[in-house]
């Protein structure tokens, strides 16, 4: 892993300073005018996280790397499932205080913040009881399991002043960002469709200990309902957070179907979907996403009339790329009234066609470390007590979307944005 100071660095050098349009990621602007870190006792931030699965030992791993560095501690970890919250105790040296119920971790006074990587489903009720305990939020995508949760972690953000972040890491990737810059400055001119998909080829299952099937809904709580939506909480989410964030606003109205059509095997979520969000201008986001077929894998595609972003791939392509040597040698025969002389595919000329262009690299930046500077960037806005402009609304807005999405297919309708969930 990189050194998420050094990225941090780097990142502040070549993205923001240079940037045409850093109103299209405020949350990047404090970052760049904050003043040194400062290292006295008083300042120190002190962190307690909740959840330490999958997820929360990849966030606590980023945190021990910039303790030094930004001045903070990892104060505290909670998890209720016995091997994940010894597996913190280990990753914290035992330094940690440990808990099993995280109310018993909201009750220490003097700890700022809290990071959230629990199932969805607990996502909601313990950002609230962090938020009115006093606690800074980092809680992990999607926001919430239903609507009304969302609304509520809403409600509860800005009733109390609380900072409340959520998870989306490509909102702190380079190329991200500078495809974000381009699109501002139209270079890819009018963008009138965005298409996205996630496909992967497996269960999507994690294994469950040996004679303890009551683990089942535990460990595998991405496949239930009543924890999850599946595909459109885990991965189109954070597609859905793009789509918004390129288009600089929030679908309209969205359609969809869904379902179960190969993993036969107990789970109670869709192993396909497939969905279209309309916006305002008419703009189309195309996005499916599926567990049979990994040969497409996972992409976010902004198609405007003068060009294309691949985002995952780190590519662009102009729609009017610059003709190779041949085709100019061609171009330049006919306007000279030769063409009939020259033997097309002959010696005199190297047939190239369009097909072969591969476009540009969006950004040289590959090894920018976006979950680290994310945390950074919330130890920052917990130093300064006040949210970072702009981000929990990506959120928001991200998750609000992606539930709609579920609901259009549960419902076999097209929906719209419910006037109650408006912020
Ligand atoms: N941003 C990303 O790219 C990304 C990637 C993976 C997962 N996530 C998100 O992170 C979250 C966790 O996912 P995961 O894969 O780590 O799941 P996981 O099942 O591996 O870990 C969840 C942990 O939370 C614990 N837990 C459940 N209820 C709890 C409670 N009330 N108090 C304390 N601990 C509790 C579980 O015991 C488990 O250890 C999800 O919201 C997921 O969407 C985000």
């Amino acid at each position: 892993m990189n050194s998420p100071y050094k990225s941090r660095r780097a990142f502040i050098k070549k993205t923001i300073i240079g940037s045409t349009v850093l109103m299209s990621y405020p949350w990047l602007e404090a970052l760049a005018n904050e003043s040194a870190i400062s290292m006295s006792a008083a300042n120190k931030v002190r962190v307690g996280i909740i959840g330490t699965g999958s997820r929360g030992q990849g966030l606590l791993y980023n945190l021990l790397a910039i303790e030094t560095s930004h001045n903070i501690e990892i104060a505290a970890i909670c998890d209720n499932y016995e091997p994940n919250y010894q597996k913190a105790i280990e990753l914290t040296h035992g330094k940690a205080k440990a808990f099993y119920d995280y109310r018993e971790l909201l009750d220490i006074k003097d700890i700022d913040a809290i990071v959230i990587a629990t199932p969805l489903h607990q996502h909601a009720h313990i950002a609230i009881d962090a938020m009115n305990a006093d606690k800074q939020v980092f809680c992990e995508k999607s926001m919430a399991r239903t609507l009304a949760d969302t609304k509520r972690m809403a409600n509860t953000h800005y009733e109390t002043g609380k900072i409340l972040q959520i998870g989306h890491q490509r909102l702190f990737d380079k190329k991200y960002l500078d495809a974000i810059d381009y699109v501002r400055s139209g270079k890819i001119g009018n963008v009138t469709q965005i298409r996205a998909y996630w496909h992967r080829n497996n269960d999507w299952r994690r294994p469950v200990p040996e004679g303890k099937p009551e683990l089942e809904r535990k460990i595998n709580w991405r496949l239930y309902k009543e924890y999850s939506c599946g595909l459109m909480t885990e991965l189109a989410s954070h597609q859905i957070q793009v789509a918004n964030w390129v288009k600089d606003a929030q679908a309209v109205s969205v359609i969809g179907v869904g379902g179960i059509n190969y993993w036969k095997d107990g789970r109670e979520v869709y192993d396909n979907v497939a969905l279209i969000y309309s916006y305002a201008d008419g703009t189309q986001f195309i996005y499916d996403s599926m567990t049979s077929n990994r040969f497409y894998g996972l992409e976010e595609q902004i198609l405007g009339d003068k060009g294309t972003f691949e985002l995952e791939q780190n590519k662009m392509y102009s729609e009017n790329p610059p003709q190779p040597a041949g085709i100019l040698q061609l171009v330049n025969n006919i306007e000279k009234n030769i063409f009939e002389k020259i033997p097309i595919g002959g010696a005199t000329w190297i047939p190239e066609t369009a097909l072969e262009y591969k476009g540009e690299y969006i950004t040289g930046d590959f090894d920018v470390n976006e979950t680290g500077i994310s945390l950074e960037v919330f130890v920052d806005s917990v130093r300064r007590g006040k949210p970072t402009p702009g981000l929990f609304e990506q959120g928001y807005h991200a998750s609000v979307w992606t539930l709609l999405g579920q609901q259009a297919m549960e419902t076999q309708q097209k929906i719209y944005l419910p006037e109650e969930l408006k912020i």
